[in-house]
C-alpha cells in the first residue's frame, strides 16, 4: 500500500494508475462504517485510494477538534489489510498553508439543519472535498448516507462545478443495538453509550409509524420527539422531516421521499442519525 503526502505525490501516483478509481474520504479512527465503504470501492474499481486527513475547516471554534480520536497506525493496518491501493494522507500545512483563503461554499443546503449550529462546518466539508476530488481524480467516490446532509452537499457541488465524478451513498453500518457507528461514540460514557440507543428506537418507531399510514409530518416528528424525551441522558438538538432532495422542511402530509434526522447530545457528545422514509 502506498502512502502518499503531498497533491504532487498523489498526482504523480494517478497518473501511473490510470484505469477506474475509487476515493474513500476519511478522517480516520476507523470502524465499521469506514471499511463498508472501502470494500464497497474494492469491490466496485480496480483501485481504491482512501484518505485520512482531520479537517479542521469543518470544525467549529468551540467544537471537538483537539478531543477527536486519532489512531493513525491502526488505520493504516486496517486499510492494508482491506487491500486498499493507496491512503492519502497529507498534513495541515499542505492542505491549508500559510495564506490559504479559498472556500467552496454550497449556499443553501449548508445553512439548514446542522448548518444552523454549525455555520461553518460544512464550508469546510465542501472544501476539502473540493481538493481531494482535484487531486485524486477518482471516477467513483464513496459516501456514508449517515451524514445525510453531508452527502447531498457533496452530491450539489460535484454536479454545481461539474466535477467528472460518480457520488455513490452507502448504507449505514449499525451496532448491534442500532447506534449509528461514529468516531464519536468512543467520547460516550458507559451510560450514555447504553442511553444513546434511544437515537435508533426514535427513527425506527416514525418509520414504523410512515409504514403504517401516518403521513403528517410534524405526527412524524412528535413521535422521535416524544421517545427522545423519554431518555434521561439525552438531549434533543433537533428533530428534522424535510424533503429529501432540498432539505426544505415539510409541512402537512408528506407526498415525497422524506429525510428525517435528528441530532441529539449526550452531555458534550453529539450524535447524529437518520432515516429515508418514502
Ligand atoms: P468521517 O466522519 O471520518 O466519515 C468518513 C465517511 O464514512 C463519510 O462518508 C461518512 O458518512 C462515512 N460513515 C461514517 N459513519 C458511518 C456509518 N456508521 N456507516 C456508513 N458510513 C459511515 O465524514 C467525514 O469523515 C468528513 O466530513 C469527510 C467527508 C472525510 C471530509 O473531511
Amino acid at each position: 500500500m502506498d502512502i502518499l503526502a503531498t497533491p504532487a505525490e498523489m498526482r504523480a501516483w494517478r497518473e501511473a494508475h490510470s484505469g477506474r478509481l475509487g476515493l474513500v474520504p476519511t478522517m480516520g479512527y476507523l470502524h465499521e462504517g469506514h471499511l463498508s465503504l472501502a470494500q464497497r470501492s474494492l469491490a466496485e474499481n480496480p483501485a481504491t485510494v482512501a484518505s485520512l486527513f482531520v479537517n479542521p475547516a469543518q470544525f467549529g471554534p468551540d467544537e471537538d477538534l483537539k478531543r477527536y480520536p486519532r489512531d493513525e497506525e491502526r488505520d493504516l493496518r486496517l486499510f492494508r489489510e482491506l487491500g486498499v491501493d493507496a491512503v492519502y494522507m497529507p498534513s495541515l500545512e499542505v492542505v491549508y498553508p500559510a495564506g490559504y483563503q479559498t472556500y467552496v461554499n454550497v449556499e443553501e443546503l449548508a445553512g439548514m439543519l446542522e448548518g444552523a449550529s454549525r455555520p461553518t462546518h460544512f464550508r469546510g466539508v465542501a472544501t476539502v472535498v473540493t481538493k481531494l476530488l482535484i487531486t485524486v481524480r477518482p471516477d467513483r467516490a464513496y459516501f456514508g448516507r449517515k451524514d445525510a446532509q453531508q452527502l447531498r452537499v457533496i452530491q450539489r457541488l460535484v454536479r454545481d462545478l461539474d466535477l467528472p465524478v460518480a457520488v455513490v451513498p452507502c448504507e449505514t453500518i449499525r451496532e448491534p443495538d442500532g447506534l449509528a457507528m461514529s468516531s464519536r461514540n468512543v467520547n460516550l460514557s458507559p451510560e450514555q453509550r447504553a442511553a444513546a440507543a434511544v437515537i435508533p428506537r426514535a427513527l425506527e418507531l416514525a418509520r414504523r409509524g410512515f409504514e403504517d399510514g401516518t403521513r403528517s409530518a410534524e405526527a412524524l416528528r412528535n413521535i422521535v420527539r416524544d421517545t427522545i424525551a423519554e431518555e434521561r441522558l439525552a438531549a434533543l438538538d433537533y428533530v428534522s422531516l424535510a424533503d429529501s432532495e432540498t432539505l426544505d422542511e415539510l409541512t402537512g402530509d408528506i407526498e415525497r421521499p422524506a429525510l428525517l434526522s435528528v441530532a441529539v447530545r449526550f452531555g458534550g457528545v453529539r450524535l447524529i442519525d437518520n432515516a429515508e422514509l418514502g
